[in-house]
């Protein structure tokens, strides 16, 4: 008999399909939002899901659903799963990193160049009727180009956007990482590694790109964003948590710092309403990776994560890109 797998959100059909023919397939075509009560009852009996970066898999869920043996994310960043609790339950938990970093990276830049520019703020009042006539002042915003970029968090993400910076506008970049970078590196990006505050206060535009996790809750809040210049941008394509946004749309309204992009927010969907109410920042609903070659790319992956712990296609037993593998051989 086929093993029975859920596809707890709606991805490309063809990749569903794919799936049907190794194993008894429920899923999610609506793109319906379960509950946690309703994710664990549609995992009764399923030895594989299928998630994003929403789900959340606790060590109470892996409790109420003993047969489950994969969990495979097609999001790169996995605070939503308990790691140690799957290990813990033999559960193989893979993520999908790689495919989506140069997508991120761009729009990681985008957001914060629309930032720095001012795009959307400008947009807003063009639409509205309000463009009366040129002015030497007119949303002038901050240079890009030879401003100093500060990156926090110097992953794979954090160094794409670095050779962005540096190789295409000529940014000094610095950046804040727990290890530093080898020399090479460091001197391929043209980045210095500097302390947190350090690049707080010399940022010009400040990039975060730092996984969630208990360490990182507010790492920036009103301490660090009270460090950084007037003058200066703050852009998160990280997790909601990692910036204290009611600290951040203080200083937005009282023009602590310059402006702020953000694509991930505390509690999203919901976004604070502070933000909401201030002209200074560029929100976007979480959609750093969102280019569509890059969303199938992270589909398939899982999928193919999926097959592989599941046993079934030409990466059997050998999951490409699992988070803990010392999990397999999986338990009968
Ligand atoms: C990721 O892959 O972590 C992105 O944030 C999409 O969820």
């Amino acid at each position: 008999m086929k093993p029975r797998v859920l596809v707890a959100r709606a991805v490309f059909p063809d990749i569903v399909e794919r799936l049907r023919s190794h194993f008894v397939v429920h899923d999610n075509p609506g793109d319906d939002a379960w509950s946690q009560p309703e994710l664990i009852a549609r995992l009764q009996g399923h030895a594989g899901v299928l998630v994003a970066g929403t789900e959340r898999i606790d060590a109470a869920l892996l409790a109420a659903c003993p047969t489950l043996r994969a969990v495979c994310s097609m999001a790169v960043g996995y605070n939503n799963i308990d790691l140690p609790a799957c290990t813990a339950a033999g559960v193989l938990v893979s993520n999908a990193p790689d495919v989506l970093t140069e997508t991120t990276a761009d729009f990681g830049f985008a957001l914060m160049m629309a930032t720095a520019r001012r795009i959307t703020e400008s947009e807003h009042f063009l639409r509205a009727g309000r463009w009366t006539h040129w002015s030497y002042d007119l949303f002038a915003g901050a240079d890009v180009h030879g401003a100093t970029l500060g990156v926090l968090g110097m992953g794979r993400i954090g160094q794409a956007i670095a050779r962005r910076g540096a190789l295409g506008f000529g940014m000094p970049v610095l950046y804040h990482n727990r290890s530093r970078l080898d020399a090479a590196i460091e001197q391929q990006l043209g980045a210095s590694w500097v302390g947190k505050d350090q690049l707080l206060q010399r940022a010009d535009h400040l990039v975060i790109v730092v996984p969630y996790s208990p360490a990182s809750h507010h790492l920036v809040g009103a301490a660090e964003l009270a460090l950084m210049k007037p003058t200066a941008t703050l852009t998160n394509i990280a997790r909601g948590g990692v910036v204290d946004d009611a600290a951040l749309a203080v200083a937005l309204r009282e023009r602590r710092i310059a402006a702020a992009g953000l694509d991930v927010f505390e509690g999203e969907p919901a976004v604070h309403p502070g933000l909401l109410g201030v002209p200074n920042v560029v929100l976007t609903p979480h959609i750093a990776s969102a280019s569509l070659p890059t969303r199938r790319a992270m589909a398939e992956l899982a999928a193919r994560n999926l097959m592989a712990v599941l046993g079934q296609g030409a990466d059997a037993g050998r999951p490409p890109t699992a988070l803990n593998p010392e999990v397999l051989p999986l338990r009968a």
